[in-house]
């Protein structure tokens, strides 16, 4: 039996390239810019500098160039409703909490996730795990290796909305092998998986 529900919407994925742009650019503009105009540059090693603009040029340079690694996924109409960003961490710098971070690090890591992401009107309807599932997959034909996530703890804690979930929900990447490494902040974890080629 295939393990699907059947009401379970169905999704499909693709890279960012110069050729996914337009439907990439498309959820960022009808999300106000995502945080007012971060345009998914937190995690590059620019970092948020400059106008809302200026980060729209600088995304649209890296993914001209090849820079960036990240799934986006299409709802049943074509239409990109959500995110997630990977890479290695020379790709993507700049995680929350870095100095609590870097205190107690052994090895860094062959990948990272960065920015996730699913439109403010397509929430909790498995987005986030179809682009998070796309990407374990992209590392694994990558040559796999040492994948971290850096989510945020939900269990124990009083419910949040998504919007204030920034780096993904625990329970997500727990249920797709990910294991506890460290604590990085009150709610934020260190979390990893070995993904084999
Ligand atoms: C966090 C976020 C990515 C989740 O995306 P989503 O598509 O709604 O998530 P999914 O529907 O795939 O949920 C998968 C699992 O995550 C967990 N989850 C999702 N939203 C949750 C919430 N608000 N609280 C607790 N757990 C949650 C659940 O375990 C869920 O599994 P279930 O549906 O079987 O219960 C989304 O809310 C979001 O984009 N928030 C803003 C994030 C952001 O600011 N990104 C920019 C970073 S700088």
């Amino acid at each position: 039996m295939p393990d699907v529900t059947p009401d379970a919407p169905s999704y499909s994925t693709a890279l960012l390239t110069p050729d996914t742009w337009d439907d990439f650019a498309a959820l960022v503009e009808a999300n106000n810019g995502v945080w007012g105009g971060c345009w998914c540059m937190g995690f590059h090693p620019e970092g948020l500098v400059g106008t809302p603009e200026d980060r729209r040029v600088t995304k649209r340079a890296h993914t001209d160039a090849g820079t960036v690694h990240q799934v986006l996924v299409y709802d049943e109409g074509g239409r990109c409703v959500g995110w997630c960003q990977f890479g290695s961490p020379a790709e993507l710098p700049n995680i929350k909490n870095a100095k609590v971070y870097e205190k107690d690090l052994g090895e860094l890591p062959h990948w990272r996730i960065g920015c996730i992401f699913t439109g403010s009107k397509h929430r909790e309807r498995g987005v986030a795990r179809a682009a998070v599932t796309a990407v374990l997959e992209e590392i694994r034909r990558a040559g796999g290796g040492a994948v971290e996530a850096y989510p945020e703890q939900v269990e124990d804690r009083k419910p949040q909305r998504g919007a204030y979930l920034h780096t993904g929900p625990e329970t997500l990447y727990e249920e797709l092998g990910f294991v506890r490494d460290r604590q990085i902040a009150k709610w934020r974890w260190v979390m990893r998986l070995e993904v084999g080629a």
